[in-house]
């Protein structure tokens, strides 16, 4: 895509071994820092005073996996720093971005007492990121709010972007703000407890942004596939450090997704469509776009010219980290009715990021139907 700036990283052994590292998140006034670090939970509270925090009230936001884990480091780190802190903890999983969770969101924040000054952390994976930071942009018609993602998917993608919300029961994400959070702090030691199959998604998302941007990322996955799934430290902040960049630089150029953001759902057209179909919670998020990343590979051959050996080169990626790179099962009609019907499909016409090297994505574009129909169904 031209225009999209982003450094380039190379990797560099020095970096490797510090034990943490910032990327900044270029945004004018609303700018902030991603920290990724490891064991550094119980740096939070330090954290949010050098950030510049200055409420005294916090609100801790988190479900219930990873409450019994983590709550008390948290808290306790907040808590040696002067603050007074409340916690609410939530049902995990999907469901809890709803309505009624919010209004749970608003009314520990009114027992908190919490003032314009005050903040509230969100302390989980996505679902609490995105219900909590919705709940940071309307309490109060706003008061800050730390990111404190416990997921790969939470670390790589929905933590940074300052994109909140719920569910409808009508579809996903309809009510949501955007509301950027004054911190985004990373401890990698805590993705030891993540289930396997929750890694695999997120890593999943990590694979997309060297597709889309960064052949180099894709190269350093591939080789150090291993090291990842081992979860060694020095391999994974590497490739959280780049995924965050990335997509920092994204929403730098693009804060409210009117155009280069939309890179990002390279994989999603099918993705979501899969998603849709088998109904949300029989594949995650990651596995439906591992398929799409596949199925948009080979769209991309056919309309770009991109080459079949790299198409091979992502189905091998997947796979090893047991992602899914098939669609067996599922019926194109009822896929492509669910394409047409996606909020991004403008005038019902599905549209597709696609690929023309590792590393180098278009906008959205239409595909020919018939195209469509034979790649999938070949
Ligand atoms: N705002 C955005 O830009 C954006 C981007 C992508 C996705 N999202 C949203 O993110 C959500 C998905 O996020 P997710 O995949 O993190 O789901 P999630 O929050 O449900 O977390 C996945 C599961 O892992 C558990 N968990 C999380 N961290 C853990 C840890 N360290 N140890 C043990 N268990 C842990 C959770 O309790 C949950 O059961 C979706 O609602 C999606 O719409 C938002
Ligand atoms: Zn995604």
């Amino acid at each position: 895509v031209k225009g999209l700036d982003i450094r380039e990283g190379i990797f560099d052994i020095r970096a490797m071994m510090t034990t943490s590292e910032t990327v900044h998140v270029e945004l004018g006034e609303r700018s902030y820092e991603i920290r990724l670090g490891t064991e550094s939970l119980g740096d939070l509270g330090a954290a949010c005073l050098e950030v510049g925090l200055k409420g005294k009230r916090v609100l801790v936001v988190s479900d219930e996996n990873v409450a019994p884990l983590y709550l008390d480091r948290v808290a306790d780190s907040l808590a040696s720093k002067g603050l007074a802190v409340t916690t609410l903890v939530l049902p995990a999983g999907e469901p809890t971005k709803s309505a009624a969770q919010l209004a749970e969101v608003w009314e520990a924040a009114v027992e908190a007492r919490l003032d314009r000054k005050s903040f509230l952390v969100a302390l989980g994976g996505g679902v609490i990121g995105d219900l909590g930071g919705l709940g940071a942009a309307s309490f109060l018609r706003g008061v800050p709010f730390v990111q404190v993602p416990t997921s790969l998917l939470a670390m790589v993608d929905s933590a940074v972007g300052g994109k909140t919300g719920i569910n409808l029961p009508q579809g996903k994400n309809l009510v949501g703000a955007f509301h950027q959070p004054a911190l985004v702090s990373v401890d990698l030691s805590v993705l030891r407890t993540l289930p396997a199959r929750e890694f695999h998604a997120g890593m999943a998302e990590v694979i997309k942004y060297g597709v889309i941007h960064d052949a180099e990322l894709f190269d350093f996955i591939e080789a150090n596939a291993d090291r990842l799934n081992a979860l060694e430290a020095d391999a994974l902040r590497h490739v959280v450090r780049r995924s965050c960049e990335i997509k920092a630089d994204v929403v730098r150029q693009d804060e409210r997704e009117g155009g280069l953001r939309a890179i990002l759902n390279f994989g999603h057209t099918l993705g979501h469509a899969i998603e849709n179909v088998r109904g949300y919670g029989e594949w995650l998020h990651g596995e439906a776009i591992a398929a799409g990343m596949v199925y948009a590979a080979r769209v991309s051959e056919r309309v770009h010219g991109f080459p079949a050996e790299d198409t091979e080169r992502l189905t091998t990626l997947l796979r090893a980290f047991d992602l899914p790179v098939a669609w067996e099962g599922l019926e194109w009609e009822a896929v492509y009715t669910a394409m047409t019907a996606d909020k991004k499909a403008a005038d019902a016409v599905p549209r597709f990021v696609l690929a023309r090297s590792l590393g180098d994505v278009g906008l959205p574009e239409e595909v020919d139907a018939d195209v469509l129909r034979s790649v999938f169904t070949a």
